[in-house]
């Protein structure tokens, strides 16, 4: 392990302003308070230009290597928001707000890519410029690709974009990221399912709607488990199911709502084609109609591989090679920093967050302790990127 004695210098800095964005957790675009403390930061850093209202409330950042402005653009990306659930901690630093809390580690991710922006807008030890971009809503908001359909890329020429989020389990210092799909691509379905409402005590005078849906969620489960590749990874999740005013009524209709995880894009298609035919095919079945709203969420984020080889290289040169796992199993949670792999060539890479309650636990904490390899990595991979 190698950190930078001006690294190690910054930790409790850092984690200071970490702190207080834990304590002041807000949501999807309206980061208002988390942005205007990162504008005001970066130009205390000295950064060239800063430019705030990237994809509504994004930030970015640009910071010229030793030899001024030109030479390769390469972007490090932070997300900012919060999340809508209530902190149960006892922490010093725990959420002011009710019901908003900082249970994804956003907080240490801003908090980190400052560190680093401020580290390198004091070194300029590197040959081109680097971008740091600080965006909202990651949490169901698409904030990455309101900035990228915002031109964060064009307008600043970037060339490669790298993405870091911490992740608990896995020990502070140790890095984790593979090629290929690392996070999944999340779909919603809801599913409407028109019946024929009855007393509940003469069901030959109606069509349930209940039975069909309940005959529709256990099917689903046969795309996982007998339509898809058995290696080949997809999730159906019914994760609500609506009907019904009374124990003595058979509805008129239900309605099911659910996600569909993904790695791959074949495997995306077949999974909303099966979903449909599964859903009207059942309702059919039983005289019911069901009709299904089908709507494609993130995209899976996909690591491209050069890009992943030289982080990795990085990594290990920086950690050593036993704390770099460079081919971690993908997770089949959503991220939209896929919508700026989609955009550029870069990596999403996981930091580990020790042995802490897990990422959207209410009992959640960034681990501040993981800050220093954090920014040194971001150090590297700019140095390292704009030279290539
Ligand atoms: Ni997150």
């Amino acid at each position: 392990m190698s950190i930078d004695p001006r690294i190690l210098a910054l930790q409790e800095e850092v984690a200071g302003w970490r702190r207080d964005f834990h304590a002041h957790p807000e949501l999807g675009y309206e980061v208002h308070r988390t942005a205007g403390i990162v504008a005001t930061k970066l130009r205390e850093f000295g950064c060239d230009e800063v430019t705030e209202g990237i994809g509504k409330t994004g930030v970015v950042g640009i910071i010229h290597g030793k030899n001024g402005p030109g030479g390769r653009v390469v972007g490090l990306r932070a997300d900012m928001d919060a999340l809508p659930i209530e902190e149960e901690t006892n922490l010093p630093h725990r959420s002011k707000i009710s019901g908003k809390m900082h249970a994804c580690g956003h907080d240490g991710h801003t908090a980190m890519l400052l560190g680093a922006a401020k580290h390198l807008a004091e070194t300029r030890d590197f040959a081109g410029t680097v971008a740091v971009i600080f965006q909202p809503a990651e949490e169901g908001g698409a904030g990455g690709k309101a900035m990228v359909d915002d031109g964060l890329m064009d307008r600043w020429n970037i060339r490669e974009v790298y993405g870091m989020h911490n992740m608990p389990g896995i020990p502070t210092g140790h890095i984790a990221v593979r090629p290929g799909p690392i996070m999944a691509a999340a779909d919603q379905f809801v599913i409407r399912i028109e019946g024929r409402g009855a007393h509940a005590a003469t069901p030959h005078l109606g069509v349930d709607p209940v039975v069909v849906g309940a005959h529709i969620v256990a099917a689903l489960q046969s795309i996982a488990s007998r339509n898809a590749d058995p290696l080949k990874a997809v999730v159906v999740s019914t994760t609500m199911f609506h009907a019904g005013t009374a124990f003595n009524i058979i509805p008129q209709r239900a309605e099911l709502t659910g996600t569909v995880r993904t790695l791959e894009l074949g495997m995306r298609d077949l999974a909303e084609k099966r979903l449909t035919e599964i859903a009207t095919g059942t309702a059919k079945m039983f005289g019911a109609v069901a009709t299904v709203e089908y709507e494609r969420g993130y995209p899976a984020t996909i690591n491209h591989p050069r890009e992943t080889a030289e982080a990795v290289t990085i990594a290990k040169r920086l950690f050593g090679s036993a704390a770099v796992d460079a081919e971690v199993a993908p997770m089949m949670g959503g991220e939209d920093f896929s919508y700026m792999l989609e955009a550029r060539p870069g990596a999403y890479l996981f930091i580990g967050n020790g042995d802490t309650a897990g990422l959207h636990h209410p009992a959640y904490d960034f681990n501040d302790s993981a800050l220093p390899h954090g920014i040194q990595l971001w150090a590297e991979i700019a140095r390292s990127r704009t030279a290539a």
